[in-house]
């Protein structure tokens, strides 16, 4: 079957930024850095995208770009006979779980633009905030209705094509929620007592950090940049051969890890000024943003502007999860897109429902002493994309013949990488690999 690709090498760039920036820059970013102490969570952040994640960004790339196919098939073309390839199942196994609890979110921006555009949501006190978070999530027919609805929107997309679908709108929604974000970013640091806000972002203290700390870090980068379940494998199957992995990986982490703290620059002079908890978990967005709408002059036209960008952000997000599974059925089973769809579909939809009724009905299922939803929410970034993370650190740094992955990364010698190469194979050899091991010996209490 033919491929269809990109059109532009700006289109491929402006859709894997759209599978970067989402929920995970915008609402786990800032509940998390708010969870583990604000600073030091947030250095460690920034050192985990520098040392673990634009490398594996890259040789996510160089699987892809070089086979044009999705991981099985990636590697048993570049690695014939090798077991490498089974880590595809753990990717979509990875990434159905994940997109499952991601679209309870989704419907959750869906509930919060809904009440925005009907007028219902401001005008309320911080503490009302929480309560009306507390009793939404509590209402299994509301939370389902609304995740029912993101996914069908979500595979009504997809089923126009990457080109059509995906690029087209990320190219116009990306730039537009950029600018809004520094909008908000100016109003909060105008809020008095924003200063504390902001040393609670930007102070190190490694004392409130600990190893859970280090480990939701970890996970976390990994999860704003898409790492690990091989979604970058399966979007740059996509990209053409001409593009400049190198530039593209650095550019691309570099606006994602801008994106997360632009949002925590909004949220939190926000939370200090208005006397609200940093550790809020989860909720912490849905109280904090009607709160700063309510303050600015038009609240109503700015929540539902922010909420509509959210949505496209999350949107981009779920398109580039699906398609892992979607790519992968095409190109191992050779059926047609549509059925690769639907099943994709249902399977999702199940994973969804039970998250979003882990508020509710199903409350009192635990799993590692979690509900459904924040369970997967713990094992996909920490688990799974830490593991994908580590399968393709070691594939590319000890397994993929060198001259493949000089040529994907400087394009045949196109480009010059007298730094950027030994630095990459460096990481993936020995820097990943021991901290993605640590922390797993973390888990088994080894340490
Ligand atoms: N990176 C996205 C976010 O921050 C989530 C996401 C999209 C993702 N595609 C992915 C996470 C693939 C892991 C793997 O919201």
């Amino acid at each position: 079957m033919k491929r269809t690709g990109f059109a532009t090498r700006l289109g491929a760039i402006a859709a894997t930024v759209g599978s970067a920036v989402g929920l995970g820059n915008i609402w786990r970013f800032p509940y998390q850095a708010g969870e583990n102490g604000g600073g030091a969570y947030i250095l460690v952040y920034l050192l985990c995208v520098l040392l673990l994640g634009v490398p594996i960004m890259m040789s996510e790339f160089v699987i892809g770009r070089s086979t044009h196919k999705s991981m099985k098939g990636a590697i048993e073309q570049l690695s014939p006979g090798s077991p490498f390839k089974f880590f595809a199942y753990v990717g979509v196994l990875g990434a159905l779980l994940i997109c499952g609890y991601y679209s309870v979110v989704c419907g959750w921006v869906i509930e919060y633009l809904w009440s925005s555009v009907s007028g219902t949501l401001l005008n309320h006190t911080p503490e009302q905030y929480s309560e009306i978070f507390t009793t939404f999530v509590g209402t299994p027919q509301r939370c389902v209705m609304w995740t029912l609805l993101f996914l069908v929107l979500n595979f009504l997309v997809l089923n126009r094509g990457i080109e059509k679908g995906v690029e087209r709108i990320s190219n116009v929604m990306m730039p537009v929620l950029f600018v809004l974000l520094i909008v908000f970013c100016v109003n909060s640091l105008m809020l008095p007592d924003s200063d504390d806000g902001l040393e609670f972002l930007f102070e190190v203290d490694f004392d409130d950090l600990g190893w859970k700390g280090v480990v939701d870090a970890m996970g976390q980068a990994f999860m704003s940049l898409s790492l690990g379940v091989t979604c970058l494998i399966t979007y740059s199957s996509y990209f053409k051969d001409d593009s400049n992995l190198m530039k593209d990986a650095v550019t691309i982490s570099m606006l994602d890890s801008l994106v997360a703290i632009l949002a925590g620059i909004v949220i939190f002079p926000a939370v200090f000024s208005f006397g609200l908890e940093p550790n809020a978990g989860p909720k912490l967005i849905f109280e904090i943003l009607p709160t700063i709408f309510q303050q600015l002059p038009g609240g109503t036209i700015w929540a539902v502007l922010f909420f509509v960008l959210l949505f496209f952000a999350s949107i981009t997000s779920t398109i580039s999860l699906s398609e892992i599974p979607i790519t992968f059925m095409i190109d191992e089973y050779n059926i047609s897109r549509i059925k690769a769809i639907i099943i994709t579909a249902v399977l999702m939809t199940i994973v969804a429902v039970l998250s979003a009724l882990s508020f509710s009905t199903l409350s009192d299922v635990k799993l590692l002493d979690r509900n459904i939803f924040d369970f997967l929410d713990f094992v996909g970034p920490n688990f799974f994309m830490l593991l994908g993370g580590l399968v393709t650190a070691i594939y590319v740094g000890w397994f993929l013949n060198k001259d493949i992955i000089h040529n994907q990364l400087t394009n045949g010698g196109a480009h010059r990488s007298r730094f950027v190469q030994p630095y990459i194979i460096f990481s993936l050899r020995y820097i990943a690999p021991v901290a993605i091991i640590l922390i797993f010996l973390y888990y088994v209490g080894i340490i």
